[in-house]
């Protein structure tokens, strides 16, 4: 049988999820997948890529810290990639392009979906404007949220992110500080600040309602530090990142190998792993 490869870069790549994933998925379709994983820091990818495609390979999955630096590579965007800035995916074509996508923002929208929660028509306040944001702020757009207030530590990136998606009125900026002008339906938590520290990151002021809801892109074994503090607030309906990996990580399976693949028991799986 041919056995497809696959991989996924980035640093630190040690504890990534991806590999376990992608298996838990070929196994649902008997298909002979090879899914490694490997470190690659800044400025290292062309040389990977090219020796990559030598081998093989079907495509590759980015991470940190290479988003971006997969996007600058690519010879073919989606879309969706080519709004973002920044590629999780990368598939390497028969005719020799490098086409880029960005999954991150699907696999969003496809998590919150699963715990009931639509964005049509809602407001949203969206903390952080880096990579991570870059990559979901189309898809939010796309699904039609009313309102998106991006709130930033550094206002200039916010400003420069909102700018970059220019929808008159539906987006705003707004200084972490400030007071948010209307309580949002969700909270979604871009920044790394639960990541770097225990601290979460602060939220502006009148953003939750009665029933607000958060999402944290940051997972891990026990509470982020963010859902923590929206716990604290009685926040009650507060979804983490790991559901949003499974999907970003689905998106791109169907992507490479033409099959949709069951997610639910795959974040089931990840959860008791962790
Ligand atoms: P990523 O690819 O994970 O988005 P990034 O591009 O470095 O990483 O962006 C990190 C985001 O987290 C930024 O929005 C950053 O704010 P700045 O633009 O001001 O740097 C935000 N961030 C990191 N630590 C933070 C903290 N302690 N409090 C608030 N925001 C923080």
């Amino acid at each position: 049988m041919r056995v497809v490869r696959c991989c996924v870069v980035g640093a630190p790549i040690r504890h990534s999820r991806s590999p376990f994933i992608h298996r838990l998925f070929a196994e649902q379709f008997g298909l002979a997948l090879r899914y490694d994983k490997r470190e690659v820091g800044p400025g290292a990818l062309a040389g990977v890529v090219a020796e990559l495609i030598g081998d093989g390979l079907r495509g590759i999955n980015v991470t940190i810290p290479l988003k971006e630096e997969a996007w600058a590579l690519a010879t073919r965007r989606s879309p969706r990639a080519a709004a973002a800035g920044a590629a999780n995916v990368l598939s390497f074509e028969p005719d020799a392009a490098i086409e880029a996508d960005n999954t991150d923002g699907l696999g969003l929208v496809r998590d919150l979906a699963h715990h009931g929660v639509t964005l049509a028509g809602r407001r949203v306040l969206l903390l952080g404007a880096g990579g991570a944001a870059r990559g979901i702020v189309p898809a939010l757009l796309e699904a039609g949220v009313a309102r998106l207030f991006i709130a930033n530590r550094t206002p200039d990136k916010a400003a420069a992110l909102a700018a970059a998606f220019a929808t008159p009125g539906r987006v705003k900026t707004l200084a972490l500080a400030a007071r948010c002008p209307e309580p949002v339906d969700l909270v979604i938590n871009s920044t790394s600040a639960g990541l770097t520290s225990a601290a979460p990151p602060p939220v502006p002021a009148g953003a939750l309602g009665a029933g607000t809801a958060c999402h944290d892109l940051v997972y891990g074994s026990g509470e982020t530090p963010f859902l923590r503090w929206a716990r604290e607030q009685g926040v009650k309906l507060r979804i983490d990142g790991l559901g949003m990996l499974v999907e970003q990580a689905a998106a791109a399976f169907a992507r490479w190998h033409g099959l949709e693949p069951a997610t639910l028991p795959v974040i089931e799986a990840l959860r008791r792993r962790l």
